[in-house]
């Protein structure tokens, strides 16, 4: 990675700007000026003023940064409106959501702690936006799953059960949607065994279940999109707040990083949004950047943060937004 590397910054909608200007002083925090920031429009706004969600030269400047830092979108219902961030994904082939949750020492719905990853397939199933109606009052949605697209996200998931020294289990259905699940299953099997790894498998639906009431039992899981989209939520809740919950959407060339959470307008312009789930987010960036003492430092004081009861509303606290950056700068100040 060159010395100073660049990151276009996008902010977008609702609470997008709030939590990403947090995560933004934090990253300044940790690596002063050795970070170049472009910051680019997308989402609503722009939507409503130009017509488009994302620009073309943005998609461009994100193909051509070393990564993404993205706030939330909020996307508008309008058929012709394509959500900014699945158009990122396809366009940089983002194959892989990487959506860590564990234990904080923060208020959690389940006593257990717990430490685990979802691997969420990002370019194919039922993302693909292919739906028509097929006559008045009937519609379809296609959900393509390809061998390439399962065996390349299950690369992700073995590389992060190797560092982990853990094991792979890999969520379908199936026991119903026999051809695709089957085409995810056995391609994932196939690279998790060349790999001399263990795995197990689980359907989603009693993953669903064993995640709220042994989520200390799960290590690295792997699963298709919409499965990840909604299994990665229900993480979050376990964290005891979408608020903690960072991503990393990865391929080969390009990564983009962004909290779980959307751009919640009604908390927006209040100053109580999360900062923890940008934060966190970012040092997921600067591992991949390469600064992993960095972005370690970052967790510690986020941890600390949390432990001393610094949170917002979300968490049951009554920090502001404002309130937990500076605590969690303090703490990085502190070293
Ligand atoms: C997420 C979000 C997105 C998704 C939306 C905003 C399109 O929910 O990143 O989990 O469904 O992937
Ligand atoms: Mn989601």
């Amino acid at each position: 990675m060159n010395a100073s590397p660049t990151v276009v910054v996008i902010p977008g909608d609702g609470i997008g700007p709030e939590v990403i200007d947090a995560a933004v002083r934090v990253l300044r925090e940790v690596l002063g000026g050795e970070l170049e920031l472009e910051e680019r429009r997308a989402g609503y706004r722009l939507w409503k003023e130009k017509g488009v969600t994302i620009e073309e030269d943005t998609i461009e400047a994100c193909r051509e940064a070393d990564a993404v830092l993205f706030g939330a979108c909020t996307t508008p219902e309008d058929p012709e409106a394509e959500s900014p961030i699945v158009r990122l994904r396809r366009e940089l082939d983002l194959y892989a959501n990487v959506r860590p949750a564990r234990s904080w020492p923060a208020p959690r719905p389940v006593e257990a702690e717990f430490d685990l990853v979802i691997v969420r397939e990002n370019t194919e199933g039922l993302y693909v936006g292919c739906e028509c109606e097929v006559h008045d009052g009937v519609t379809l949605a296609l959900r393509k799953i390809s061998r390439e697209g399962a065996r390349r996200v299950a690369e992700v998931a073995c590389d992060l059960a190797e560092e982990r020294d853990g094991r792979v289990t890999i969520v379908h259905k199936a026991n119903v949607l026999k051809l695709t699940c089957g085409t995810f299953k056995r391609a994932a099997i196939e690279a998790i065994e060349a790999r001399g790894l263990e795995w197990d498998e689980e359907y989603v639906d009693a993953a669903a279940y064993r995640l709220v009431r042994e989520p200390d039992r799960f290590d690295v899981l792997l699963t298709s999109n919409l499965f990840g989209d909604i299994l990665s939520d229900l993480a979050a809740g376990l964290m005891g707040s979408l608020g903690l919950a960072p991503s990393a959407n990865v391929g080969d060339e390009h990564a983009l990083f962004e909290p779980v959470h959307g751009s919640a307008p009604d908390i927006a312009g209040k100053g109580i949004a999360n900062p923890l789930a940008a934060i966190l987010s970012a040092a997921m960036m600067l591992d991949w950047l390469g600064y992993e003492e960095e972005a370690r430092a970052i967790e510690r004081a986020v941890e600390a943060t949390l432990r001393d009861g610094v949170r917002t509303p979300d968490l049951g606290g009554r920090a502001s937004t404002e309130e937990v950056t500076e605590a969690v700068l303090s703490r990085l100040r502190e070293g």
